[in-house]
């Protein structure tokens, strides 16, 4: 049973890096904005505001500050175990070998799973750009199977999709639709990581550079359109509301919404890249959540403020959409902020591809991955082979799943990876003051949290009274879900409100954890159902596999402490 919690300890020499440190502070924050800022708002913000409302602000604040404090504890992990890996390398330190594969395997959801949606995305805008230039692509060649089929089934209003079932050509007796663009993308960024960082970097800063050249434009051009009545809009039971479907409909928007957020977790994955990691990493990670906070807090508020939050269902393009002719009518704007989606959503692809063969490399000079996955390209520097697998993973799902699917499968398993490194530091010993590195500030949480949990809990009851009203009194099926997720929630806090009391624990990850568990509560049970699933498999490889061939079998580097 110990041998499953045994602990990695690391010193930061373990191997001999071959992989060349060239990233500064300034390096990082621009592949954070690259992986924070793309399909997340570029997309799926549309449907969080249909779903949502106005309110979903409410939504990205929670996120951000979930983020924030976990951001807190990845640098603070970050700054005490300078390898690659992320947080699965943080697991492995502080909960053990069992808790550590299982992150490994949920960051797949993470990296790998969160650029198919990424892929899917650049397709969509890609797609309707080539289509504004005049040239048609056939629309069983620019969707996915499943998505194709799933639309016509439920009579769906969206035409092109529709169509690329019908007009499908049938080869061996199954309608050939398949995602080209999204493929070819793919292909291309797996490419472009496999020949090394430097060019990566030197694309990367260009794109990021462009990016946000646009979104200012966009919050610019957007400001001077802004109907503030938007902001409280009659919902359809004629009721004037900022949460126009409640609170309930909020939170049915959060794998959207956390979708947006994720990536600043990426960057610790290249601390081996890094120059002075222990310094550059914590710094360029906060800066760059930061400064991606305030930009999607303004342009939440910018397309909730120029269109009715129902105009957006259906919407996969909403920062083009509100510059539309039925909207604030500005087509040069639509045509701009339409071309740089498609270099917003390139730099997030390539942040996420980065970071997974990576992963992928720590795991297996651990043992726990077969060792050709951290074979190191003798000329470009790379982790060569998992670079490739990685473009493969990314690759074949694109053939047989869709957006939402993987677009919930990808913020549960994330989430879940953000809680265990709250969790993780909360394990962790205070440690003595070093000059020169990240600490994270101790605040003992001891009788703050319980005021805190307490207050919250009030300050919720006043706000949303017909929650507790309602409580056992439940009209459809994903008001029930969250509703018994809340109550998991509360039960998991009164826990936890116990062990600060008992443990002093330190304020600032217990925040993150409890923020990110309460992010939890917006899953469906159908989203828990496929995380179990994944997780199951996970186990199964771990004890065929990464149980024997640890390297913590052989060398005595083990602890049980
Ligand atoms: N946050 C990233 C995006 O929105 C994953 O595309």
């Amino acid at each position: 049973m110990n041998q499953l919690f045994r602990r990695k300890h690391y010193t930061g020499k373990e191997h001999k890096s071959e992989l060349i440190r060239a990233l500064g502070t300034w390096d990082i924050v621009f592949f954070g904005l690259a992986a924070i800022i793309g399909a997340g708002s570029f997309s799926s913000l549309g449907e969080a505001i249909f779903r949502g409302g106005p309110g979903v602000i409410s939504l990205y604040i929670i996120c951000a500050v979930a983020c924030a404090f976990t951001a807190m504890s990845y640098a603070e992990f970050a700054s005490r175990i300078p390898t690659a890996g992320s947080a699965y390398t943080y697991a492995y330190a502080s909960f053990g070998e069992l808790i550590a594969w299982i992150i490994g395997w949920a960051l797949i959801m993470e990296y790998s799973f969160g650029n198919i949606y990424v892929a899917f995305s650049w397709s969509d805008y890609f797609t309707s750009f080539v289509e504004r230039l005049g040239f048609g692509i056939p629309d069983y060649l620019t969707t996915s199977y499943t998505e194709a089929k799933k639309a016509f089934m439920a009579g769906s209003q969206n035409q092109e999709l529709v169509n690329a079932w019908k007009s499908a050509p049938i080869i061996a007796g199954i309608k050939f639709i398949v995602d080209i663009p999204a493929l070819i993308i793919n292909a291309l960024i797996t490419w472009l990581v496999y020949i090394g960082i430097k060019e990566s970097r030197n694309f990367n800063n260009l794109l990021v550079i462009l990016k946000l050249a646009v979104i200012f434009l966009i919050i610019a051009v957007g400001i001077f359109y802004i109907n503030s009545e938007n902001w409280v809009p009659t919902n359809n039971e004629g009721v004037k509301s900022f949460m126009p479907n409640g609170f309930t409909g909020v939170m049915s928007a959060v794998a959207g919404v956390f979708f947006a957020y994720i990536g600043f977790d990426a960057l610790s994955v290249l601390s081996e890249e890094t120059k002075n990691p222990e310094k550059t990493l914590p710094k360029g990670m906060i800066i760059s959540l930061v400064l991606s906070t305030a930009i999607y807090i303004v342009l939440t508020l910018i397309l909730t403020g120029i269109v009715d939050y129902r105009k957006f269902e259906g919407i996969g393009d909403p920062l083009s959409f509100i510059f539309a002719p039925q909207n604030a009518n500005i087509p040069w704007m639509e045509f701009v902020v339409s071309v740089t989606a498609i270099v917003a959503i390139t730099t997030v692809l390539l942040v996420f591809q980065m970071g997974q063969p990576r992963i992928w490399m720590s795991m297996s000079r651990d043992g726990l991955m077969p060792k050709k996955f951290a074979e190191i390209h003798p000329k470009y520097k790379t982790p060569s082979f998992a670079t490739i697998i990685t473009g493969v993973a990314v690759g074949l799902p694109i053939l047989f799943t869709d957006k939402t699917f993987i677009l919930d499968f990808t913020s549960i398993g994330t989430i879940f990876a953000f809680v265990l490194v709250n969790g993780g530091i909360l394990l962790m010993p205070q440690k003595e003051k070093l000059k020169g590195r990240f600490h994270l500030p101790y605040i003992n949480a001891k009788y703050i949290f319980p005021v805190l949990f307490i207050g919250g809990l009030v300050g919720f009851y006043f706000w949303q009274p017909e929650f507790f009203h309602n409580l056992w009194n439940i009209t459809d099926e994903h008001e029930g879900e969250f509703r018994l997720s809340i109550i998991i929630f509360l039960i998991i806090n009164l826990v936890l409100v116990v062990l600060s009391y008992l443990k002093n624990l330190s304020l600032i990850p217990l925040l993150g954890l409890t923020s990110c568990l309460y992010l939890l509560t917006g899953m469906t049970h159908n989203n828990w159902f496929w995380f179990g699933l994944w997780f199951i498999i996970g186990l199964g490889i771990y004890f065929f596999y990464g149980k024997k061939n640890s390297k913590l079998n052989t060398e005595n580097i083990e602890t049980n402490n």
